[in-house]
């Protein structure tokens, strides 16, 4: 399934006849291309389920090129960030060419997918500076912070899904909360990850996030559980680049209030509410049950 993806993107990419840019895209790693092949396995892996999946990889991969630039990334998926071995101007440039090639080859279908991935990229782009916003000060709202995933991460993933169920022919509503649910599911993954794993296996910074300045779930439960001094401690934390002690106290306040696990907790409700509006269907299951495993 994997080969046809990639075959398919690199032919769209080939299509804007500019080296330069070939020549860039192909030093990306392609990454897990999640996207892609749910789409490609509710579709059937039929020639519109490549070449939709494909279409969707490239506009997720524009927006990772100017996620990097904004959040000043030096590496994406193990490899140096476009922003950082070509400067920022390239990588937004390149997430620009292949943002809009990705718009030329959506109007191949029909206006129910067309304006379901456009409006998609929509509401990531709004998700993406409501995160940005977020970050500039400490945040503790867990209902903000879920709003803001289901836009920046959720929004893609559920149109996959929900394009993927018209092609087939399938009630597109149960699919789109199938997509909504596996996106937000796995953005808290994501955010539970940075916390647990080291830089190696990640392909990035270990975390990071805070540094950043992104409060994520697991700590927006830690800081309710923290009692004043803790919480002051943990603020005065945030966007900073903290040393091995700071660190070691941010995880161990972690285990002792079970922050990761209660994010999981929430990460496995959504993931089992996902399962439950395509009841039966092994494939899309399993895409669930590796995206709750996952380790990178
Ligand atoms: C990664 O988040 C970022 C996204 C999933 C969306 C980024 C969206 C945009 C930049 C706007 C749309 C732009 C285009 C060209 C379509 P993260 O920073 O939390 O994750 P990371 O750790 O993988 O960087
Ligand atoms: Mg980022």
């Amino acid at each position: 399934m994997l080969d046809k993806i990639e075959s398919k993107i690199l032919e769209i990419v080939e299509e804007i006849n500019y080296d330069e840019a070939t020549r860039l895209f192909k030093k990306l790693n392609g990454g897990k291309r999640l996207r892609a092949r749910l789409i490609a396995t509710i579709a059937q892996m039929s020639d519109d389920a490549i070449k939709l999946g494909s279409i969707v990889e490239l506009i997720h991969a524009s927006s990772l090129l100017h996620d990097d630039v904004i959040d000043e990334a030096v590496t994406r998926r193990g490899v140096e960030s476009v922003n950082a071995s070509e400067g920022s101007k390239t990588a937004i440039m390149l997430g620009d060419i292949l943002y809009s090639k990705a718009y030329t080859s959506l109007v191949d279908f029909d206006p129910f997918i067309a304006k379901s991935v456009a409006s998609a990229v929509t509401r990531l782009s709004v998700g993406e500076m409501m995160d940005v916003k977020l970050g500039e000060k400490f945040n503790d709202n867990e209902d903000v912070y879920l709003k803001m995933l289901d836009l920046k991460t959720a929004a893609l993933i559920e149109s996959s899904s929900e394009c993927a169920a018209h092609l087939m022919g399938y009630d597109t509503k149960l699919y789109a909360l199938y997509g909504k649910n596996l996106g937000i599911s796995f953005q808290i993954i994501d955010d539970i990850l940075d916390i647990t794993q080291d830089e190696k296996t990640l392909g990035k910074p270990a975390l990071n996030d805070f540094v950043e300045g992104k409060c994520t779930l697991p700590y927006i439960y830690l800081y309710k559980e923290l009692d004043e001094d803790g919480k002051a401690k943990l603020k005065s934390y945030h966007k900073k680049v903290l040393n091995n002690d700071e660190k070691h106290w941010i995880k161990t306040n972690m285990e002792k209030f079970n922050s990761v696990e209660k994010s999981y907790d929430l990460a496995k409700k959504l993931s089992d509410e996902a399962a439950k509006a395509i009841e039966g269907d092994v494939a899309l299951e399993m895409i669930l049950a590796k995206m709750l495993e996952r380790n990178f």
